[in-house]
């Protein structure tokens, strides 16, 4: 069995360089050799489910991990033919949108760059305070770039209203948004969202990356949290 250069021995993998048989042509020159001390697949056992079960009679099932798959495959295939073969600038929106975009960013393919900007507007609670705080902004100079922010959810469309607009002041070639969901009916300020995953009821949700008070984001599917 070989994957990419990764070689499972007994009890370990170890990484050779050295053939890149997934990639297109690449320099190994500069790169070193590591291995990790990790166990064969044998060993492994997934981690204890105790907790997620205690959680679990908050949680109402909304959106299936195969629903979730399917529909980034969708919309990066749409991406990326919008763009063709030109170069994207994707900005995920910590920390909420950090699973969708790894899924995303592997299944467009492609020229692209990430980059992420944070803000805050919910505080630890389950309504936005309707200010938004930029925690980190972009490190990538975006003038003249294909612009494309990825966000987990809009809701109200603050947040997106102001990174839009203050974006926009850095002369983007083009900007579009791509959500993985959205609540029509909790939107307060209309903006342009070119591609969207799930259009979703005005009920807080959690898991694939979204949290209520930092909880939940590891859960692979998306749910409705329900007070209990
Ligand atoms: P907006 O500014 O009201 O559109 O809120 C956007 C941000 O609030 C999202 O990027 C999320 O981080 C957070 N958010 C909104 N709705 C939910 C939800 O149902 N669950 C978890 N986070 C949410
Ligand atoms: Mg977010």
């Amino acid at each position: 069995m070989q994957w990419n250069g990764l070689q499972p021995e007994a009890g370990r993998f170890s990484t050779r360089i050295g053939a890149c048989h997934l990639l297109p042509p690449c320099r190994v020159s500069n790169l070193q050799i590591h291995s990790y001390q990790i166990p064969a697949p044998d060993a492994w056992r997934p981690p204890p489910l105790v907790s997620f079960q205690a959680m679990a009679s908050h949680l109402e099932p909304l959106i299936s991990a195969e629903m979730i798959a399917a529909k980034t495959a969708e919309l990066a295939a749409r991406i990326r033919e919008d763009y063709g073969d030109r170069k994207i600038i994707l900005v995920g929106i910590l920390k909420g949108s950090f699973i969708f975009l790894s899924d995303l960013a592997r299944a467009i393919g492609g020229d692209l760059e990430i980059d992420f900007a944070q803000t805050s507007s919910y505080a630890s609670g389950k309504s936005s305070s309707g200010i938004v705080q930029i925690r980190k902004d972009l490190d990538i100079n975006i003038e003249g770039k294909h612009v494309v922010i990825v966000e987990d959810i809009v809701d109200t469309g603050t947040t997106l209203n102001h990174l839009r607009e203050l974006w926009s002041t850095r002369k983007p070639h083009t900007m579009k948004v791509c959500t993985l969901l959205s609540k029509p009916e909790a939107s307060k300020v209309k903006i342009p969202i070119e591609y969207v995953g799930f259009e979703i009821p005005n009920e807080f949700v959690v898991g694939y990356g979204l949290d209520h008070g930092e909880r939940y984001r590891n859960l692979p599917y998306i749910a409705i949290l329900r007070e209990g």
